[in-house]
């Protein structure tokens, strides 16, 4: 039993559609929108995404149902949730957990700087036409620095009010919000000349793709980038559950929404994209290396649509202020599993939990801010290999380990026992084999990422 103050500390959702929209929040994010629309580029457009959707289906939703049961059925923060089921041996899955928090939280929160940045000076029109020069100067070092302490206070802020007051009402004042410059954004974007070049290469599918391992390791990196999943956010949120709702739906309505948003941004992209004549410049023709496409949104949107003046300049803002939304209800989610960590793990309040994590993910983050090779190789060693050996462990633990009280837990929500059986066949005989592969085509591109950062 926890005690009554431990509990308060912890918090627990107001209401469903609360629960929803800050778990398709914690989703949506910078992937979505900055990181779909590169990797789909590199993976040849609609090959990626369409192997991004068989991802999603047959892996993303189980381990995220299984997710969701752990943390409702536990209801503690992921680093005791995997001892209480599997016992203590178990104990570095937990610290997997927290430290993928930690560290993604550390270079993503140096991007969401960006997009502030990019935000305010397109408002002003401060944008100059050489935005690769503009962005080496205010993407690295002091500026960089300076926004992303900036972010990690919003977020820190947040994080400390708490679940209701904190995670619950940000996700229910700025995911109406983002929807609607979203849908605005694709609107205009369909009204450009040229745009159905950049609808078509992104919709048709060239099948010799569909078997490149790299697309295929990339397509599975995304959708759990893309889905939170695989340290612990969605475990972590759904501790806060109370309600005896069906997890797997549950699932299923936050993927597809996820899917959704980052399906229409890309009809945002690609437009601007063709229209503008930027495939060259983002590496539509293969020219993309991985080195560095980190800052590509950054510098091929702006100038492109400030050549339309005032106009210009407002859909800069737009798009720019939809990222930072974006990636602040993400933000909360990364901070909020090592939080968790620590009110249950060590009983410190919220308010020290927040501040002194959050200090320390600002000084994380200076290696990324400094040193952008640095930030692209957290981006592939944590954002995805990690994540997908998380997320293989969290299957192997509730699939062979826990499973009857999985599917006690997921039971209650009423899915049919067929449903179930299928899903616990999934996670036992599917997921694991599938994550192991795909674990193994990944190395290439870590170990890459490791020798450009050193030069090697
Ligand atoms: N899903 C978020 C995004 O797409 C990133 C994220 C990853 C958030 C893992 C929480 C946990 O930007």
């Amino acid at each position: 039993m926890q005690s009554p103050t431990a509990s308060a500390q912890r918090g627990s959702w107001g209401t469903r559609l609360g629960f929803i929209l800050a778990a398709v929040g914690s989703a949506v994010g910078l992937g979505n929108m900055w990181r779909f629309s590169y990797v789909a580029a590199e993976g040849g457009g609609a090959a990626f995404v369409l192997l991004y959707l068989v991802f999603v289906a047959l892996i993303g939703i189980p381990v995220m149902t299984s997710e969701l049961v752990v943390g409702r059925m536990t209801q503690v923060s992921p680093l005791k949730a995997v001892t209480k089921l599997g016992g203590s041996q178990w104990a570095p899955l937990g610290w997997l957990f927290v430290f993928c928090g930690f560290g993604i939280l550390s270079y993503y929160s140096v991007i969401a700087g960006w997009t502030m940045r990019f935000a305010f000076d397109g408002i002003r029109g401060a944008i100059p036409q050489d935005t690769a020069g503009y962005f080496n100067a205010v993407g690295t070092r002091t500026p960089a620095v300076a926004t992303h302490i900036a972010f990690m206070a919003i977020t820190i802020f947040i994080v400390m009010r708490g679940v209701k007051r904190g995670l619950e009402s940000a996700a229910l004042i700025l995911m109406p919000l983002l929807f609607l410059l979203l849908v605005g954004l694709a609107i205009w974007s369909s009204t450009l000349a040229d745009g159905g070049a950049g609808y078509a290469y992104y919709l048709k599918p060239r099948i010799n793709e569909l078997l490149d391992t790299r697309i295929i390791t990339d397509a599975a990196g995304q959708a759990f980038f893309s889905l939170s999943l695989g340290m612990g956010a969605m475990m972590t949120y759904a501790s806060y559950l109370q309600g005896k709702q069906s997890l797997g739906r549950e699932a299923v309505t936050i993927a597809l929404t996820d899917f959704g948003v980052a399906f229409v941004a890309g009809l945002v992209v690609f437009p601007i994209v063709f229209h503008f004549g930027l495939g060259e410049a983002i590496g539509l023709g293969g020219m993309l290396n991985t080195d560095n496409t980190v800052g590509t949104l950054f510098i091929t949107i702006p100038p492109a649509l400030q050549s339309l003046g005032k106009v210009g300049n407002v859909i800069i803002t737009a798009f720019f202020v939809m990222l930072f939304f974006a990636a602040l209800t993400s933000a909360i989610s990364l901070l909020e599993v090592v939080v968790a960590a620590a009110i249950d793990g060590w009983g410190w309040t919220r308010h020290r939990a927040a501040l002194l994590s959050g200090s320390l993910i600002i000084v994380a983050g200076l290696p990324s801010a400094y040193n952008l090779n640095f930030l692209a190789m957290a981006d592939k060693l944590i954002g995805t290999f990690m994540l997908m050996l998380g997320g293989l462990f969290t299957a192997i633990l509730v699939g062979y380990y826990a499973l009857p009280q999985a599917e006690a837990e997921l039971a209650m929500g009423m899915e049919t026992v067929s449903m179930r059986k299928a899903w616990a066949t999934i996670i036992r005989f599917l997921v694991p084999p599938v994550l192991f592969v795909v674990l193994i085509f990944a190395v290439p591109s870590v170990v890459g990422a490791v020798r450009a950062l050193l030069g090697v």
